[in-house]
């Protein structure tokens, strides 16, 4: 099979949990000394542009990861086959993706959470539902990539 060089983590609006995946993604990479490029987006277009919401910048610095400097893109379905793997973050960002168009799909949950969408804490009330979504995209990523290493 061919070696995994670029990865896209994909929710709706590419301000809460993508920019974090793509946050925790990058440090790990580089902390696995693996040459990887990611990325992230949004299947929707409302937030192109902005940067991640405030409680997802928060979380990610508490852990250590700046994710300040992302900005919000939407995918495309170009943009999309020039990703080896294309991950979505939930069920309903799998069948958006799907409408797009893309192979090499699949689900977050799938590397850890038993196949878990990860919630969409935009729609949280407060800060607390961060951490726990922090937690599972850090474990799942790590998983994903762990998979990737040999
Ligand atoms: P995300 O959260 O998909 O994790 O970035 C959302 C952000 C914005 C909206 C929905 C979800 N929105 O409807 O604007």
């Amino acid at each position: 099979m061919k070696k995994v060089e670029s990865i896209i983590f994909v929710c709706l609006g590419n301000i809460c949990r993508s920019p974090i995946a793509e946050g925790i993604a990058k440090r790990e990479v580089s902390k696995r000394g693996l040459d990887i490029k990611i990325a992230s987006a949004g299947t929707g277009d409302w937030h192109i542009g902005e940067a991640p919401c405030e409680n997802s910048i928060r979380i990610a610095k508490e852990k250590g990861v700046d994710i300040s400097h992302q900005r919000a893109h939407q995918i495309t379905a170009n943009a999309l086959q020039q990703y080896d793997r294309v991950i979505a973050l939930d069920d309903s960002n799998l069948t958006n993706i799907k409408k797009v168009g893309s192979s090499n799909l699949s689900k977050l949950g799938s590397y850890g959470f038993n196949n878990e969408d990860v919630p969409d804490p935009f729609f949280f009330p407060g800060f607390e539902g961060f951490e726990k979504v922090y937690n599972m995209i850090e474990v799942c990523v790590c998983n994903l990539l762990d998979e990737l290493k040999d």
